[in-house]
């Protein structure tokens, strides 16, 4: 079975009609990725970059640009007559394969496992032409499958050919009621494919070329055209108005949390939460309701991230607590730190080991060393600050001068008074102790207090003087 070479096919170039969006309907997002990316994904687990093919057409560009890095090969379908025109448009590209498997751009769920089954069906069944077909709920709108010996009861294994498929608008009032869809996933024999996709006309409702006849074409050819029907209906699902996608977002989120549920992290109200697919989670680790992680995000073992924490593109150790409303973006925190309520890790934030950031904190470009504390109202910008320290209550590091900015340093074991502003650049060394409000310009020597305030004036009596003045 090996020797027969497959390739697969995504058809992407069709308009999005439905959507009514300015953006190319295969660039629009579920589960934090492009449909497109998650069918490319899909079809990766299965045959090699090389092996695949994306027809593109509407905003070729931008679906190429965005796309590039999966390594997949674009043809181009420069007017888009239809999803057989899209397959036309191929053939000089996949004649030396055996077989050609057909994937929807809008239809994002797919899975690896699925589309090596509709594989492996189709050589063994020896088809021309084998439909993934699925018994949604609601089938309105889907191309009908016509079966030619119907599914029923008392045949054991019924044979699975197919007579044709039949388009929505083309259903007679009894085939309205047939419920198994197309769901617009194929494998073809490459050698009856390109023999008589010739035949296609544009007799229909919406004037195109109809890849869905093609099954009709084949049998008539006296070719064998079987279906295969999906194990899981929500994963062959379309995506055509915004209201769908939403759904398959849904349904794609919950699946994923029910997949780490099942690797040990406890996932309240998991509808609420949202997790990307590329996310990496932890043995019994917490998630409280309305948490979302995002793109490449890795949360280690045993740590809790509560309500309303945003967390993208970040990597947590193991132990750590988020605490309420966090927002992380590319962000690094090492094992048992804690962060929050409402905290602001900016990009190139590097936490480290049980350190703390606390309330209404913000770093950009901050690494906080091991155990040092940032508990209260801090701005740690460009910083680096060693282990141990603790930056007192409305610290600000004042990193930038408007053009430029500007590092801050401190070392290890340094105490930072509250209120105290550090005007970068500038150096605190080891062990260096700032007295609270000060304004530091200078760099503080290992061991040194730095006072950088104006001298306390007290007046005696000054304000009961006053209190009388007024009484006059
Ligand atoms: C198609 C099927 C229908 C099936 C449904 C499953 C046809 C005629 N109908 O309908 O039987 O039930 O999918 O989801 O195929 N595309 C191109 N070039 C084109 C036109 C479309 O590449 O010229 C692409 C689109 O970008 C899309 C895919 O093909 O990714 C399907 O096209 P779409 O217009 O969404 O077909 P449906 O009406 O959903
Ligand atoms: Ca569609």
């Amino acid at each position: 079975m090996t020797a027969h070479r497959f390739a697969i096919a995504i058809m992407a170039a069709g308009k999005g009609t439905r959507l009514k969006s300015k953006r190319p309907k295969v660039l629009h997002t579920v589960a934090g990725k492009p449909l497109l990316q998650h069918v490319i994904d899909a079809a990766l687990q299965v045959v090699t970059a090389k092996e695949i093919f994306v027809i593109v057409g509407h905003q070729a560009e931008m679906v190429q640009q965005a796309l590039a890095h999966t390594g997949a090969t674009f043809v181009l379908q420069a007017e888009q007559k239809g999803t057989g025109h899209a397959i036309q448009c191929l053939a000089p590209f996949v004649a030396g394969f055996d077989n050609l498997l057909v994937l929807s751009g809008d239809v994002p769920l797919i899975t690896a496992e699925t589309i090596t089954r509709l594989r492996n069906f189709h050589l063994k069944q020896k088809a021309a032409m084998t439909i993934l077909t699925s018994r949604p709920e609601n089938p309105f709108g889907y191309g009908r499958v016509i079966r030619a010996i119907p599914v029923s009861a008392d045949t054991d294994v019924p044979d699975p050919e197919v007579e044709a498929i039949i388009e929505q608008k083309a259903l007679t009032p009894a085939q309205q009621n047939v419920p198994e869809i197309n769901t617009g996933i194929y494998a073809f024999r490459t050698q009856p494919l390109f023999a008589q996709i010739g035949k296609l006309t544009t007799s229909n409702p919406h004037a195109e070329y109809y890849l869905t006849e093609m099954a009709a074409i084949l049998r008539r050819a006296g070719e064998r055209v079987v279906a295969l029907e999906a194990s899981n209906a929500t994963e062959v699902l379309g995506a055509n108005t915004i209201e769908e996608m939403m759904q398959l977002d849904a349904a794609m989120r919950m699946a994923t949390a029910r997949r780490w549920m099942a690797e040990g992290v406890s996932i309240f109200r998991p509808e609420t939460c949202v997790i990307d697919a590329d996310v990496t989670i932890g043995a019994d680790t917490t998630l409280e309701p309305y948490v979302q992680l995002l793109g490449k995000t890795r949360v280690g073992e045993n740590c809790c991230i509560r309500s309303h924490s945003v967390v993208q593109n970040s990597t947590l150790g193991d132990n750590v607590l988020v605490r309420n409303g966090c927002v992380l973006d590319e962000a690094e925190v090492g094992d048992g730190a804690f962060l929050g309520p409402y905290a602001h890790l900016r990009s190139e934030s590097r936490i480290g080991k049980a350190a703390h950031i606390g309330n209404f904190v913000e770093t950009k470009s901050a690494t906080v060393g091991d155990g040092s504390k940032a508990n209260h109202l801090t701005y740690l910008g460009n910083a680096e600050i060693g282990a141990g320290c603790n930056i007192g209550a409305g610290v600000i590091t004042c990193n930038y001068d408007g053009v430029n900015k500007h590092p801050t340093k401190i070392g290890d074991g340094v105490f930072v008074g509250s209120d105290a502003t550090l005007v970068a650049p500038v150096k605190l060394a080891d062990g260096a102790y700032v007295a609270a409000g000060s304004c530091i310009t200078d760099d503080v020597p290992a061991d040194a207090l730095a006072l950088g305030r104006a001298r306390q004036i007290n007046k005696p009596d000054w304000a009961r003087k006053r209190r009388a003045e007024r009484k006059k």
